[in-house]
C-alpha cells in the first residue's frame, strides 16, 4: 500500500520507483472480469445511456443496503464520490433518480445480476413502446395515439432512456461480487455511524464514450473527423432482415410484380436490455421468430408440392428490438418497397400476419389483433384473411383496441393493408420482464429433464413445444416436426451439434453464452442475423449437388447466369462421418436473402428525422473495472508534496553542480586523451 501511495508522490522524477510500482499495482488491483456496462445511444435530440470520464471513474465502495441508506451516498458519508454497489431489488426507478440527481456524490454504479429472475417483474422500458413512430398519430386514429386506451407495457419504468453521466456495470452474483462486499465489510463499513479509516476500499470504473448530445452532432463529428483521420465517434444502429419466399422471387429485378401476390409473415429478431450485450429476448422476440421458423418448416413440403396461389413472404426484421428503436428493420423495407429497391413493392402485399409475444407457455391463449380503421376500409373486412386461426385457443381482440407495438404499423402508415398480429396478450402485456435481461430461459420455463444426452434434449418436446406445434397446425399444414423444439437452441448455453453442421466454417458461433438479441451497428450482420439466415435456408431450402466451387458463385454449373437471380447457394460445412474426422460439406439452395436493416434516415442524412429512427451508437474503448485500496487523500497530499520537494531539491542540486561545474570538475578534466 505505502508504495502504492509513493507512486502518486513520484512524479516520474525516479524511473526506480517506477519499476517498483508497475509490479505492485499488479498486486493491489483486482481486475472485474465479468461486468457489462450500460453504454451511450443517442437519437435526433437526445442522448441516454452511461458513460465515464476520459480516465474513468474512482469512487470509494458503498453497498447499499436499503433505500434509506442512500442518505450515506447522497449527503452525510465522508468520502466521496461513492461507486454504489445495487442488488437488484433495489436497482428501482426511485433509487436510480436520486442517485442521477446526487451524481456529484456519484463515482458510478454496480449492479448485481441475481442468478434468479425477480417475482414482482421488472422491465427497464417504457410502458408505451414506440410510442411515436407507430402508425396512431394525429391523423391516425388519434384516440388511440399515445397508449390513451391501453398501456402495453404498465411495469416498465423507462430506465433505459435516461441519461446518467456516470458509468453504470453489471456484475454477475459469483466470488467476484464477493470479493467486492469483502472489501467493502473489511474496510468501509461505517461501524456504529462513524466513519470508517483510511485506507478504504475503492472502484475505478471505465466505459468513456466518444459520442456527445445527439445524432446530428456525432455525424458531423465523424465527417470532419473522416476528412483528416478515419476516427469515427459513433454509428447508426442497424443489421440485417432476412427474409424468404415459398415462391423464388426473381431478386435482381426489384419494384413491382406483375401476378404476384404476397402475404409477409412477420416476426422481429432483435431485443435489447438496460445493460448493452445482455439481451436475450426470450419472449419478446425468439418466442416469436422461433414459431415463424417452425411454421414455415411445417409448410415446406405443402408448399413445395402445391405452391398455393399467393407466395408466403418470412420475414425477420431487425432493429425492431420489440420496436424498441422505432422501427428500424420494418421502416427500410417499407422505404425500400416504396421506392423500387425490393423484390417486390406494396402493391403486391396482399396481408400480414405477424407472430409477436407468444410465450408459448402451455396455459397461454392466443390472441389475434387488428386495426380497426384499416379493417373498416371497404373489402379488406372480408378478406381478413385469416379466419383460419379461429381455431382452439385462439381469441379475437374487438375494434376498442389498437394494435400492440408491431412491424405491422409501418406498413399500415405506407397503405391500409389487412393483416393481425397474434400476440399472447389481450390488453396489457403479459411479458413482465419485457426488453430487460430477466427475459430469458428460466422466464419461458425452457427446462429439460436433466438425465438426457444433448441429442436427445432436441428430441424432447416440453410444453413449449407443444404449444408451438399449435400454433403451425393453425396454418393447416401437414404434421409438424416435434423437432422444431428450437427455443432452446438460441437460449441456452451450449450449441447443439445441428447447429453446427448447418452453418458454413466462418460462422464462429461464440461458444458457451447464449445469443445476443441486441441489434448491433450496421457494419457486418450479427451473429443472430447468421443464425437465423442459415436456419431459415435449412428448413425452407433444399440441399442440391453442387460443387463447392459453383455453389459460392451461385450458380449450378458453369453455364448457369440465371439460378442466382431466383435463389441463393450456400455451402455449409455439414458433419463428419462415422468413421472420420473430415466434415462433409454441402450446398443448400434456398430463397433466403438478407436485406439492409438502416434507418433510412441515414440514407437520406437526415439526422433529424421525425419520421424515420435516428438512433446511433457510440464508438468506445474497451471496458474496464478494478478494485483497490485507496489512502488517505491528505496522506497522498503529503506524498505529492514530499515528491515535490525531492523534485526541485534536485533541479536545485543540479543547477548549482551544473553552474559550478568548472570549478568542482576542472581538476578532472585536464588530460582529456589520456584516460581513455
Ligand atoms: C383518450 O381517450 C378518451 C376516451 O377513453 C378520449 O375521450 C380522449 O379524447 C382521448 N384522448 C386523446 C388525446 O385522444
Ligand atoms: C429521443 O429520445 C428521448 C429519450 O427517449 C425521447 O424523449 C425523444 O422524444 C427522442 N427524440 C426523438 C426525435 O425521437
Ligand atoms: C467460488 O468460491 C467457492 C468457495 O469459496 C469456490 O469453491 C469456487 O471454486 C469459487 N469459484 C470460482 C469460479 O472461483
Ligand atoms: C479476474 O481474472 C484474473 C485473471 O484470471 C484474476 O487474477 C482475478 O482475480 C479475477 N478477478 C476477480 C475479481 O475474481
Ligand atoms: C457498536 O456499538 C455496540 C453497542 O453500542 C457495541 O457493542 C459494539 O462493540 C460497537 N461496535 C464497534 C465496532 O464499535
Ligand atoms: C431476373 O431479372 C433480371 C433483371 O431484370 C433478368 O436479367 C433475368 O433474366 C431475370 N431472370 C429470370 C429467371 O426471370
Ligand atoms: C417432407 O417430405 C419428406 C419426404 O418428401 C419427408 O421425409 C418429411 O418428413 C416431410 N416433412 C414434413 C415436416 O412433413
Ligand atoms: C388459385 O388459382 C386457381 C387458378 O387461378 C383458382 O382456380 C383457385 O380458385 C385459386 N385458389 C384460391 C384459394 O384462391
Ligand atoms: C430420466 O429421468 C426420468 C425420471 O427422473 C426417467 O423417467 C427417464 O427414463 C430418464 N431418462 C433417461 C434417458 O435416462
Ligand atoms: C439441414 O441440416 C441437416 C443436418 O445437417 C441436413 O441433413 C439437411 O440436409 C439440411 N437441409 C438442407 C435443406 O440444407
Ligand atoms: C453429384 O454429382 C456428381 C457429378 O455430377 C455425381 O458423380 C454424383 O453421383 C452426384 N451425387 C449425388 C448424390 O447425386
Ligand atoms: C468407414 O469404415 C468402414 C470399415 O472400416 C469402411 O468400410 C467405410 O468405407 C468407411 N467409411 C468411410 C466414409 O470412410
Amino acid at each position: 500500500m505505502k508504495l502504492h501511495v509513493l507512486c502518486w508522490g513520484k512524479l516520474g522524477a525516479f524511473s526506480l520507483a517506477g519499476v517498483i510500482c508497475n509490479s505492485v499495482e499488479k498486486k493491489i488491483y483486482v481486475n472485474l472480469n465479468n461486468t457489462v456496462p450500460c453504454v451511450r445511444l443517442l437519437n435526433a435530440t437526445h442522448q441516454i445511456g452511461c458513460q465515464s470520464s476520459l480516465s474513468g471513474n474512482v469512487g470509494v465502495v458503498h453497498v447499499l443496503e436499503s433505500e434509506e441508506n442512500l442518505e450515506w451516498v447522497l449527503s452525510s458519508g465522508p468520502h466521496p464520490p461513492y461507486v454504489v454497489i445495487l442488488d437488484s431489488p433495489l436497482f428501482t426507478r426511485s433509487v436510480m433518480m436520486k442517485l442521477k440527481n446526487g451524481s456529484r456524490r456519484v463515482a458510478g454504479i454496480a449492479v448485481v445480476a441475481p442468478n434468479a429472475n425477480p417475482p414482482e417483474g421488472f422491465s427497464p422500458h417504457t410502458t408505451c413502446p414506440n410510442e411515436n413512430t407507430g402508425v396512431y398519430s394525429e391523423d391516425y386514429d388519434p384516440i388511440f395515439a399515445h397508449c390513451n386506451i391501453t398501456v402495453w407495457n404498465p411495469l416498465g419504468n423507462g430506465l433505459s432512456y435516461e441519461e446518467f453521466d456516470f458509468p453504470i456495470f453489471s456484475l454477475k452474483d459469483d466470488n467476484e461480487t464477493q470479493v467486492i462486499r469483502q472489501c467493502y465489510l473489511d474496510h468501509n463499513r461505517a461501524a456504529n455511524g462513524t466513519a470508517p479509516q483510511y485506507p478504504l476500499c475503492a472502484i475505478e470504473l471505465f466505459s468513456h464514450m466518444s459520442a456527445v448530445t445527439d445524432t446530428a452532432t456525432c455525424m458531423r463529428r465523424n465527417d470532419i473527423n473522416f476528412s483528416i483521420s478515419p476516427e469515427i465517434v459513433c454509428d447508426p444502429l442497424g443489421d440485417y432482415n432476412v427474409w424468404a419466399s415459398t415462391r423464388p422471387l426473381n431478386n435482381t429485378a426489384k419494384g413491382h410484380k406483375m401476378w404476384e401476390s404476397v402475404v409477409i409473415a412477420a416476426a422481429r429478431l432483435d431485443s435489447r436490455s438496460f445493460f448493452f450485450d445482455i439481451a436475450p429476448g426470450a419472449e419478446s422476440g425468439v418466442s416469436g421468430f422461433i414459431t415463424l421458423l417452425a411454421a414455415a418448416h411445417a409448410l415446406r413440403n405443402a408448399t413445395q408440392q402445391a405452391p398455393p396461389n399467393r407466395t408466403i413472404l418470412y420475414t425477420l426484421f431487425q432493429g425492431v428490438g420489440y420496436e424498441t428503436f422505432d422501427y428500424i428493420g420494418s421502416s427500410r423495407m417499407v422505404y425500400d418497397m416504396q421506392n423500387n429497391q425490393f423484390a417486390v413493392d406494396l402493391n403486391n402485399v396482399h396481408s400480414f400476419l405477424e407472430i409477436g409475444q407468444v410465450g408459448l407457455r402451455s396455459d397461454s391463449k392466443l390472441w389475434l389483433h387488428s386495426d380497426q380503421l384499416s379493417r373498416k376500409n371497404t373489402s379488406v373486412n372480408d378478406e381478413v384473411c385469416f379466419s383460419a386461426l379461429n381455431s382452439i385457443s385462439v381469441g379475437e381482440v374487438g375494434f376498442s383496441q389498437p394494435l400492440p407495438p408491431s412491424s405491422f404499423q409501418r406498413f399500415l402508415r405506407a397503405k391500409p393493408i389487412p393483416g393481425v398480429v397474434i400476440e399472447d396478450h389481450q390488453s396489457a402485456f403479459t411479458n413482465r420482464f419485457y426488453a430487460s435481461m430477466y427475459d430469458n430461459a428460466e422466464y419461458l420455463n425452457v427446462s429439460y429433464p436433466s438425465n438426457l444426452t444433448l441429442e436427445e434434449q432436441l428430441e424432447w418436446v416440453t410444453d413449449t413445444a407443444q404449444v408451438l406445434l399449435l400454433l403451425t397446425n393453425i396454418h393447416k399444414s401437414t404434421t409438424a416436426d416435434a423437432k422444431v423444439n428450437m427455443l432452446w437452441w438460441f437460449l441456452n448455453q451450449q450449441r447443439p451439434v445441428f447447429l453446427h453442421t448447418i452453418m458454413n466454417f466462418f460462422c464462429n458461433l461464440s461458444a458457451n453464452r447464449s445469443t445476443n438479441f441486441y441489434v448491433g451497428v450496421n457494419q457486418h450482420s450479427s451473429e443472430p442475423t447468421l443464425l437465423v439466415q442459415y436456419l431459415l435456408a435449412n428448413l425452407t431450402g433444399s440441399t442440391v449437388n453442387v460443387t463447392q466451387d459453383n455453389c459460392q458463385n451461385q450458380r449450378e454449373d458453369e453455364d448457369d447466369k440465371e439460378s442466382k437471380h431466383m435463389y441463393y447457394y450456400m455451402w455449409v460445412q455439414g458433419a463428419a462421418p462415422p468413421n472420420s474426422t473430415e466434415r462433409e460439406g454441402f450446398c443448400t439452395r434456398s430463397t433466403v436473402r438478407l436485406s439492409k436493416a438502416l434507418s433510412p434516415a441515414f440514407e437520406l442524412r437526415d439526422y433529424t428525422s421525425k419520421e424515420y429512427s435516428t438512433w446511433t451508437e457510440s464508438r468506445w474503448k474497451p471496458f474496464k473495472g478494478r478494485i483497490f485500496l485507496v489512502a488517505s487523500h491528505d496522506l497522498e497530499m503529503l506524498t505529492l508534496g514530499i515528491g515535490i520537494g525531492v523534485l526541485l531539491t534536485s533541479l536545485l542540486l543540479t543547477y548549482i553542480i551544473s553552474s559550478k561545474a568548472d570549478m568542482l570538475f576542472s581538476s578532472g578534466r585536464e588530460p582529456t586523451n589520456a584516460t581513455y
